[in-house]
């Protein structure tokens, strides 16, 4: 197979209409956290603890903010051709203050493609469909350590700290930071288009 050609990706809302297909969507999603997680994640975490936050063992981690717990949930993949290069999920979070409010729970590109814009699509794309549901605005959480998540949403994005956040993992207390964007009419990038979004009922994914 010759390189990738990220600039190329296009982001695509995924639907799971069909078993056959949600099987092989999850697949291939699950292919590109664990590439994604393990890139960034093992830079400042141990393997056990990146294992137990993929788990999805009942009681393996706990996030002290909402990944979003009520419908709908939408899922974009970004492609390069066939080839799934990238994942976001738009939440809505449905406690405390925020409930209502969405948030982008995960992104995820595989390494091969970062520095390629294809998380500026995917992010273009949540914003997109959140300000067309008319949100007052759209939160995402990254964890201190991760520097190259922060940078992505301090500079790349130039995102706003709104909250102090944390991930515990066994006896590990991961520092984070809630972010949002306070003005959606702002949060598009230009050339992302208006269209794929269409309303989903679906779950929340198995992959963290
Ligand atoms: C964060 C992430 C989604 C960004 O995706 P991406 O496709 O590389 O993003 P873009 O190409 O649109 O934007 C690039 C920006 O991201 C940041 N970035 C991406 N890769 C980086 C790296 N290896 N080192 C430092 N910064 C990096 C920089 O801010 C960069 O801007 P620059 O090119 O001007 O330096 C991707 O790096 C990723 O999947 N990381 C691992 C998973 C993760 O941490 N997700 C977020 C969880 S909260």
């Amino acid at each position: 197979m010759g390189k990738l050609n990220c600039r190329q990706a296009e982001v695509e809302e995924i639907t799971h209409f069909n078993p056959a297909y949600q099987l092989h969507y999850e697949a291939e999603r699950k292919r590109v956290t664990e590439l994604a997680q393990d890139a960034a994640y093992l830079l400042f975490m141990s393997r056990a603890d990146v294992d137990q936050l993929r788990s999805g063992d009942p009681g393996a981690y706990s996030a002290s903010w909402d990944e979003g717990g009520q419908p709908p949930f939408r899922f974009f993949n970004a492609y390069v051709g066939k080839q799934v290069v990238g994942v976001a999920d738009l939440m809505t979070q449905d406690k405390g203050a925020w409930a209502g409010w969405p948030i982008v729970e995960p992104i995820y590109v595989i390494p091969d493609c970062w520095k390629h814009g294809v998380g500026r699509k995917l992010w273009a794309r949540c914003a997109e469909v959140a300000r067309r549901d008319g949100a007052p605005g759209l939160h995402v959480c990254s964890l201190n350590q991760n520097e190259i998540a922060r940078k992505f949403y301090e500079h790349t994005l130039g995102l706003t700290k709104v909250s102090d956040e944390s991930l515990t993992i066994g006896q590990h207390v991961f520092p984070a930071t809630r972010y949002e964007v306070p003005n959606l009419g702002d949060a598009i990038g230009p050339g992302e288009g208006l269209s794929g979004a269409s309303s989903l009922v679906g779950r929340h994914p198995i992959v963290r």
